[in-house]
């Protein structure tokens, strides 16, 4: 297991956004969240890259107990994110975009990069290899030089997942990726998230669109009042009732 979460809860106030939330994801595993507007998948998300703290429950990445770590501190760990808004660097070029991104995660320490010592040459290397790799699997290369302000909104959308790859994470949360775009973005988006998933980044997928979700993802949980109501594959989650009731049969 990657990721562990155990009896989750996040509250604001006398709201119960996320309740008691049990489940597990595999590595190399995409698992899909559903479930309607406001039943907190967002913010089960958030609190488990650290952004919020629970209440209550428990959180297990990759071994280490990171309920208490802070957002930073879980990122270093590997585990990586897009959001919902756009937080890209629009006056800056797609490539500037991805490397600035990948260059948070220098190890080296400063001095030695100034000094520039083999080992800081070493890791700016391997980190523009990264940076080159991932403009390159995400069909970006043919842009890179544009400034981030000029793209298509769902190329934008695509940049902000580069981003979030520049991490190099091994757990990858993404909330709503394909919304707002048209179908041919969706095509394209959905084809770099089985890329993604196919050189081992595990991922954590919220969606609303049905059809995406059902093809991308292995396992399924259902959020309903910040609860989990259901979980199983694509085609039991289809299938069952309580999840017709509450979410798919609106959709
Ligand atoms: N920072 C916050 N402070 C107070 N309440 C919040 C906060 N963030 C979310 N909520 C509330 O928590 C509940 C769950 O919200 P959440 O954003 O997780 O829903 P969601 O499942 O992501 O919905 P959507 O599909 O519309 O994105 C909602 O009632 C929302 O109003
Ligand atoms: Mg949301």
């Amino acid at each position: 297991m990657i990721l562990e979460v155990v009896g989750l809860t996040k509250q604001f106030g006398g709201l119960v956004a996320v309740d008691k939330v049990s489940f597990n994801v595999a590595k190399s595993e995409i698992l899909g969240i559903i479930g309607p507007n406001g039943a907190g998948k967002s913010v089960l998300l958030n609190t488990i890259s650290g952004f919020y703290t629970p209440n209550k429950g428990k959180v297990v990445f990759d071994g280490h107990d990171i309920t208490r770590l802070k957002a930073h501190q879980i990122s270093s760990l590997g585990m990586g994110r897009n959001f919902q808004s756009s937080v890209l660097f629009m006056s800056q070029t797609v490539s500037e975009n991805v490397f600035f991104a990948s260059h948070q995660n220098y190890r080296t320490p400063i001095w030695e990069r100034i000094l520039r010592v083999p080992s800081a040459i070493k890791e700016e290397t391997t980190l523009k290899y990264r940076g080159e790799g991932i403009l390159k699997n995400l069909g970006l290369d043919s842009v890179k030089n544009e400034q981030a302000s000029n793209l298509p909104y769902g190329y934008q959308r695509i940049l902000g997942v580069g981003i979030a790859l520049a991490s190099n994470p091994k757990l990858l949360l993404l909330d709503e990726p394909l919304t707002g775009m048209n179908q041919n973005e969706i095509h394209i988006m959905v084809d770099i998230i089985q890329t993604i998933r196919d050189t081992g980044v595990t991922i954590l997928l919220i969606e609303h669109n049905v059809s995406a979700v059902m093809k991308l993802c292995d396992r399924i949980i259902v959020l309903d009042n910040g609860g989990k109501i259901a979980e199983g594959l694509p085609k039991e989650i289809y299938e069952n009732k309580k999840v017709i009731d509450a979410y798919l049969g609106k959709a």
